[in-house]
C-alpha cells in the first residue's frame, strides 16, 4: 500500500488553505474573523458552521465537529488519510511521491484504509465459506428466508465458521499483523485463548459506505439465540452514525427518494423486490449526520421502520431530526406485518409499491400516536387532546407549512378553522410551542453550548491564537496547569511553547493528537470564540474576563491537601483579580 511522505504531507499543508477548500462544498460568509455556514454535519438553518483562516481549523457550534483540513475532507469525503492528501495535491496541482512503507509506516499514515483492506479481504474470505460445503446451513438459511444467489452476491453476504480463528490464520496469510487485526475488531486477542475471530457461526452481511468501502459487519445467528445481531465494534474506518447500510446501492437507484428501514435484511428483501432505494442505520437510533446524507437524495423520506412499539417510537424520534435537515417523513404502514421483509415474503412486491402510495404525512402519524394518551370521549379529555395539538401545529417552522396544518389539523378535530388559528398563534407568542425539529430538546446555538470553565477556556485559547500580542499578558497570569482538564493543559502547554516561538498554529497542534474525539475536542477548544467586528478593546476585556474565570475555578478547586494554605491562595487570587479589574 502507498505511503506518503511526511513532507509532502507538510508541503501541501502549508500550500492549502482551509477556507478556500471548505468554500468549494460549504458556501461561506464572512463575518468578523470568521467565516460562516450551514455545517455539512448535522444540517441546520442557520449557520453555526465557522471557519477560521488564521487558525485554519473549523468548528460548528450546532454539533461539535470541527478539526483541520484532513479531518474536513475525511469526514466529508469519508475518504481515508491518503485519499484525502491525493484531493488536496491534486487542487494544487501537485503530483504525489509515492514510496513503499514499512508496516510500521503503513499503520500510521493509514489505518484507516489498512481496517477497509482487511473488511474486504475478510468480505471475500467470509463468501468463500458461504458457498463451500461448510456453508451449508448457512446458505439454507439464506435461501429459506427468499433470497436469491445475485441478491447474496450483490450484498456479499457470507458466513463464519463455527469457533477457533480460521479468519485471524487468513488475514495473517495475507500478510496483516496482530496489532491491525487489533485494530480492525475482526478478532479479539485474550490473555489464555490468544487471538480468536470475532464472529464465529453466524451468517455475514458486510457493511459497506456510499464508495463500496467494507467498513464493518453484522452477524446473525441462525437460529434464536442472543445477541440475534453482532457488530463489528466502532473502528477508524467504521463510524456507525456516519454510514447508511445499502447506501452505496441506494444512491444510484432511479427511485425517488431513499425508503428508511430498521434492519439489514429489510434493507436486502426490499432491494430484491425492486425497491431499490432502501436504507437503514445501523443498529442505532438516526443520528444528525446520517439525517444530512439522506436530505441529499431528496427532501422526502419513506419512514418504513417496525410496526411495533419500539418501531413507532424510533420513528417518532427520527422526524424531527429528519426535519432540521429539511426533510419530511412519510410513512409506510406494514401492518398486519412486523416489518418490510416479511411483509414482501408474504404479500409480495405490488402490495409493497401499494403501501407506498398509501404512505401517510408524518406529522398526522404524530397525531394519531398522540391522541392515544387523551379520553376523546370525554369532553374535557378532547379539550385537552386538541389543545395539545396545537401547540404542536405552532411548533412547525415553516410558516407556510404552519398555515396549511392549522386548516388540515382543524378538520381533524372538527374545530373551526379561525379558532384554531388563534389558538395556535398565541401559543407561538407564548413560547410554549412544541418544535418539529426538536421537541423535547432544547435548541442550542452559538456559545450556549457548554457551560462552566470550558467556556472561558476556549474563549482564552481561542483569543490568544488569533491575537498573540497579548500572550505577554496571560502568560504572567495563568499556568497552563491551571487550565482545568488534562487536554486542556497539554493544549495551553503546546499554544504556549508556540507563542514563545513566535509560531502559534491550531491547527498544527491537532496534529499533534491522534484520536477523532480528540481532535474535535481541540478544535472546540480553538473555536471558543466569534468576536465579530469587535474593537482591540473589546478583545482586551474578553481576554481578561476569561483569565478571571479561570482563576477562579482553580482557586476553588484547590485539592483538599493544599487547603491550609487555600486562604493563601484565595487571597493572591483576589490580588490577581483587582490587578486585572484595574487595568480594565
Ligand atoms: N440489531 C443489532 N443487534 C441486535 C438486534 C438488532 O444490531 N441484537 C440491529 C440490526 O442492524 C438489525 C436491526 O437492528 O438489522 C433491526 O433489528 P430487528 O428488527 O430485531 O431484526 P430484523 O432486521 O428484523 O432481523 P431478522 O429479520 O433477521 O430477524
Ligand atoms: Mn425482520
Amino acid at each position: 500500500m502507498a505511503h506518503i511522505p511526511e513532507s509532502f504531507v507538510q508541503e501541501v499543508l502549508s500550500r492549502t488553505d482551509i477556507v478556500d477548500v471548505i468554500s468549494s462544498y460549504v458556501s461561506l460568509q464572512k463575518k468578523g474573523g470568521r467565516y460562516f455556514g450551514l455545517c455539512p454535519f448535522h444540517g441546520e438553518k442557520t449557520a453555526s458552521f465557522s471557519v477560521s483562516g488564521s487558525q485554519q481549523l473549523y468548528y460548528c457550534f450546532g454539533c461539535h465537529a470541527g478539526g483541520n483540513v484532513v479531518s474536513f475532507i475525511e469526514n466529508y469525503e469519508n475518504a481515508s488519510f491518503v485519499e484525502t492528501i491525493e484531493m488536496l495535491a491534486d487542487r494544487l496541482n501537485m503530483s504525489v511521491p509515492y514510496e513503499k512503507g514499512s508496516s510500521a509506516q503503513k499503520a500510521k499514515s493509514d489505518r484507516r484504509s489498512i481496517i477497509q483492506e482487511m473488511n474486504r479481504e475478510a468480505a471475500n474470505f467470509y463468501y468463500a465459506q458461504l458457498l463451500s460445503p461448510a456453508g451449508e446451513r448457512a446458505m439454507n438459511y439464506l435461501k429459506d428466508r427468499g433470497l436469491t444467489d445475485e441478491t447474496i452476491r450483490k450484498f456479499g453476504l457470507g458466513y463464519s465458521l463455527p469457533g477457533g480463528n480460521s479468519l485471524y490464520n487468513y488475514l495473517k496469510s495475507k500478510g496483516f499483523d496482530d496489532g491491525q487485526l487489533k485494530m480492525s475488531g475482526l478478532v479479539m486477542f485474550s490473555e489464555d485463548r490468544g487471538p480468536y475471530d470475532r464472529f464465529f457461526n453466524r451468517v455475514m452481511f458486510p457493511i459497506q459506505d456510499a464508495s463500496k468501502h467494507v467498513i464493518g459487519f453484522g452477524g446473525r445467528v441462525m437460529g434464536n439465540a442472543e445477541p440475534k445481531y453482532l457488530n463489528s465494534p466502532e473502528t477508524e474506518a467504521f463510524d456507525k452514525s456516519r454510514n447508511l447500510y445499502g447506501l452505496h446501492l441506494a444512491r444510484s437507484s432511479r427511485r425517488e427518494g431513499l425508503i428508511l428501514c430498521e434492519g439489514y435484511m429489510d434493507v436486502i428483501s426490499m432491494h430484491q423486490a425492486g425497491f431499490d432505494n432502501a436504507v437503514a442505520t445501523l443498529g442505532t437510533a438516526l443520528t444528525g449526520p446520517q439525517s444530512v446524507m439522506i436530505s441529499k437524495y431528496g427532501k422526502q423520506l419513506l419512514l418504513c421502520y417496525d410496526s411495533d412499539n419500539a418501531g413507532v417510537k424510533a420513528a417518532l424520534r427520527a422526524m424531527p431530526i429528519l426535519k432540521r435537515s429539511g426533510v419530511t417523513s412519510r410513512i409506510i404502514h406494514m401492518e398486519p406485518y412486523k416489518d418490510p421483509d416479511e411483509f414482501i415474503k408474504s404479500l409480495g412486491a405490488e402490495a409493497f409499491e401499494e403501501r407506498i402510495g398509501d404512505a401517510q404525512n408524518g406529522f398526522m402519524f404524530m397525531l394519531d400516536i398522540h391522541d392515544r394518551d387523551f379520553d376523546l370521549e370525554d369532553p374535557q379529555g378532547y379539550t385537552d387532546c386538541v389543545n395539545s395539538a396545537a401547540h404542536r401545529v405552532a411548533g412547525i417552522s415553516d410558516e407556510i407549512e404552519r398555515v396549511t396544518y392549522i386548516k388540515a389539523v382543524s378538520e381533524r378535530y372538527a374545530i373551526e378553522e379561525s379558532i384554531f388559528k388563534k389558538k395556535v398563534d398565541n401559543i407561538g407568542l407564548s413560547g410554549k410551542a412544541i418544535s418539529d425539529e426538536a421537541p423535547g430538546e432544547p435548541v442550542l446555538t452559538g456559545m450556549a453550548v457548554k457551560e462552566g470553565i470550558e467556556i472561558p477556556q476556549n474563549i482564552l485559547l481561542s483569543l490568544l491564537a488569533d491575537y498573540p500580542e497579548h500572550f505577554k499578558e496571560v502568560k504572567d497570569n495563568i499556568k497552563p496547569s491551571e487550565f482545568e482538564g488534562e487536554l486542556y493543559q497539554k493544549v495551553a502547554d503546546m499554544l504556549y511553547a508556540g507563542l514563545e516561538s513566535g509560531r502559534a498554529s491550531p491547527a498544527l497542534i491537532l496534529t499533534r493528537f491522534e484520536g477523532e474525539e480528540e481532535k474535535r475536542k481541540v478544535a472546540q477548544m480553538f473555536g471558543g470564540t466569534n468576536m465579530e467586528n469587535s474593537t482591540q478593546e473589546d478583545i482586551r476585556i474578553a481576554i481578561k474576563e476569561a483569565m478571571m474565570k479561570i482563576k477562579a475555578h482553580a482557586a476553588a478547586n484547590i485539592p483538599k491537601e493544599e487547603s491550609g494554605n487555600a486562604l493563601q491562595k484565595a487571597i493572591e487570587n483576589q490580588k490577581i483579580k483587582n490587578r486585572l479589574r484595574s487595568k480594565k
